[in-house]
């Protein structure tokens, strides 16, 4: 692609005045969406009114007065239209490993004896998590190898996208199957929220989970999401029964009663500053196609995985339809992706040989992308990521 093709693209781009809302470091072109998104003003906005006003002026009264203590519902049904749920069936807590705690020890619990089971190539903490409540309950913990079946009747943990290669699964198809097998899917969404079409209604999703952090630019550590459909929600009981998931916090009774609905799925107080934050972020996805994010996020990725071919890079590519992410393999990917991010490329690494690049929708133009593609032209082909400046790794890549 030329620059001027880059350029008419841009012209035509419907999504590209949210670019605006953003508040991203002149310089940079941020091409790591896919693991931290990028701050929105409203969000940034957010923050500060609740510290100024809120918090130091409401104090306790806030909880009332700012609906504080509606928020993971009222931020829910935000997420709830990007995932194709209705508004009463996502409820913002925690952070994905302890909702799939919950959800898989709720399962659990409903039919005891049943396995679980999660790609060997699942993101970690999706088998970490597993690996702990297969120690608590007995149950079996099957790993299963590329393309293979979870066992009849069991638990089955799976991304809709996958982290490493943004391959999308049928999800409607994995529904099918696990109604013939009688086994219960929670999907994990967090790299597919806010960037590709989901409809877990059409599909027949039961239960799923995500986090804020990443294309839905809540902010670092921001809470994630659990979505259990209506129908479920009130056979299950969840592991970490708190106050929060009850049906009457301000009773004070000693006796347990789960809330109706999703709310039994929060267990503590919600972290109010962070789902502030993400609430805000969320509210520039009114009005957003996910149509157009999906396709948009297609294109960049498609225009960077060309520059990057070209450079002599190996692609890692999907058959059909792939998330907001790209990837390549190099044995000195972590080099070449700190040799970008001092040219204000960044992207990340994912050990062992993995290069991500994330293309959120929202804030990144198709002349942005193009320029990036040249800057990894010329990284590559002058081999400045040779420098032993670049090998040096933080706690995070
Ligand atoms: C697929 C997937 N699941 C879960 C997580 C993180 O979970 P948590 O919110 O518990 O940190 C990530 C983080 O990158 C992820 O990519």
């Amino acid at each position: 692609m030329t620059r001027e093709e880059a350029e008419a693209l841009a012209r035509a781009d419907i999504l590209a005045p949210l670019r605006a809302a953003f508040d991203l470091p002149a310089g940079v072109c941020y091409l790591d969406g896919n693991s931290l998104g990028a701050p929105p003003r409203a969000a940034l906005a957010r923050l500060r009114d609740l510290s100024e006003r809120e918090w130091r002026v409401g104090l306790v009264r806030a909880w009332n007065d700012a609906g504080w203590i509606d928020l993971p519902m009222r931020a829910g049904a935000r997420i709830a239209r990007l995932i194709g749920a209705g508004p009463d069936e996502v409820v913002i807590a925690d952070n994905v490993s302890a909702n799939l705690f919950k959800l898989g020890g709720a399962l659990l619990a409903a039919k005891p004896g049943r396995a679980l089971a999660v790609a060997a190539d699942e993101f970690p903490t999706d088998q970490y998590v597993l690996d702990g409540l297969a120690g608590i309950s007995g149950a079996r913990l099957v790993r299963l190898a590329p393309g293979e079946d979870p066992p009849a009747g069991a638990v089955f943990v799976k991304s809709l996208v996958h982290y490493r290669t943004a391959a999308v699964a049928d999800m409607a198809a994995e529904e099918r199957a696990a109604a013939q097998r009688g086994t219960d899917v929670i999907w994990d969404l967090s790299h597919a929220t806010g960037v590709i079409v989901v409809d877990a209604a059409a599909a027949g999703a039961r239960f799923a989970v995500g986090c804020g952090y990443k294309y839905l630019n809540g902010g670092p550590g921001a809470p994630a999401f659990i979505y259990v459909r209506g129908d479920e929600a009130s056979a299950l009981r969840q592991p970490l029964s708190g106050w929060m998931g009850s049906a009457a916090p301000f009773d004070f009774s000693s006796a347990y009663e789960p809330a109706p609905g999703v709310r039994r799925f929060a267990s503590g107080t919600p972290p109010i500053l962070s789902l502030a934050a993400l609430d805000a972020a969320l509210s520039l996805f009114e009005g957003v196609d996910l149509r157009a994010t999906e396709a948009k996020a297609r294109r960049l990725g498609d225009i960077f995985l060309a520059a990057g071919t070209a450079a002599g890079l190996s692609p890692i590519l999907v058959e059909g339809r792939r998330g907001g992410h790209v990837a390549f393999r190099h044995p000195d990917g972590f080099a070449i992706v700190q040799a970008l991010i001092t040219r204000g490329v960044i992207g990340d690494f994912r050990a062992p040989d993995i290069m991500r690049f994330g293309f959120s929708p929202l804030y990144l133009s198709y002349t942005d992308v193009w320029s990036a593609g040249e800057v990894l032209r010329d990284v590559m082909t002058s081999a400045v990521w040779r420098d032993p400046k670049f090998a040096a790794r933080g706690a995070v890549t």
